[in-house]
């Protein structure tokens, strides 16, 4: 589904990504893991098309294809979707009346007619169902006055609705109280199927046992340096990142 091959991107005159190499394939759940400022949220942001980051060596193939010259709007239309990729707070509108607009706008991308309302209204039931996200949340206006968790589920749900091909979410344990991330995390988990797969860019080992990854990555100063299951994951929490540095210096 995602083959990144030898990426090197960065800002104007800073390299943050220095020859990252990756594969995700459909079913797949990968966890990125790595220090502060390492390269986690960068990559995320190339993969998503972000105008800010150039990519200058090696390409991103997303379903075979080259996705270089996509804007931001395309990858998402094609089935790429980033958690924060709409942190904006709109007054007055409604999470389920964003949600309409974010999917009606994707399918006249695509050249498909509105949903019709009432697949509308099932759709969103179905997902805040599976999400435990209650009828009252629906209608309050979208990330106005949103605490952290609810910011969080927001955008599990939007993923939710938007039924993405890869789901890349960056972050999605912080501010998160331990019963959220469960939700969330469950909701991820229900999300899971063969057709999908979700790159997970967390900080903890915690978010990890109850969105198992298949795949763990660690990244140090814009490389992969190692790569494992879950049980890298535990391996690095009690060791901490500076055996990963050790190791890439080596
Ligand atoms: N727009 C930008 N302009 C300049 N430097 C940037 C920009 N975005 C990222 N960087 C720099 O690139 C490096 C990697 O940042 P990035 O946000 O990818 O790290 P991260 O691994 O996500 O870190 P964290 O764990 O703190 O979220 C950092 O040194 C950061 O300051
Ligand atoms: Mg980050």
């Amino acid at each position: 589904m995602l083959k990144i091959k030898n990426l090197h991107a960065g800002v104007e005159n800073k390299k943050i990504l220095k020859g990252i190499n990756l594969e995700v394939n459909p079913g797949e759940v990968h966890a990125i893991m790595g220090p502060n400022g390492s390269g986690k949220s960068t990559l995320a942001s190339v993969i998503a098309g972000k105008e800010e980051f150039n990519v200058s060596r090696g390409k991103i193939l997303f379903e075979g294809e080259d996705i270089d010259e996509m804007s931001p709007e395309e990858r998402a239309h094609n089935g790429i979707f980033l958690s924060f990729q709409y942190p904006v707070e709109i007054p007055g509108v409604s999470v389920t009346n964003f949600m309409k607009t974010a999917i009606n706008e994707s399918r006249k991308a695509k050249g498909e007619p509105d949903m019709p309302a009432n697949q509308m209204l099932k759709l969103i039931r179905e997902k805040a169902e599976l999400l435990e996200i209650d009828r009252k949340f629906l209608s309050r206006s979208l990330n106005e006055g949103f605490s952290g968790g609810e910011k969080k589920r927001n955008e599990i749900f939007q993923m939710a609705m938007m039924q993405p091909k890869l789901g890349i979410l960056d972050e999605t344990d912080s501010g998160l109280d331990i019963d959220a991330l469960r939700i969330v995390a469950n909701g991820v988990n229900r999300l899971r199927s063969e057709d999908n797969a979700f790159v997970v860019i967390t900080h903890y080992q915690r978010l990890l046992d109850y969105i198992v990854p298949d795949f763990v990555h660690v990244i140090h100063d814009g490389k992969i340096v190692k790569s494992g299951d879950k049980e890298l994951a535990l391996e690095l929490e009690e060791k901490g990142y500076d055996w990963i540095k050790q190791e890439a210096v080596l």
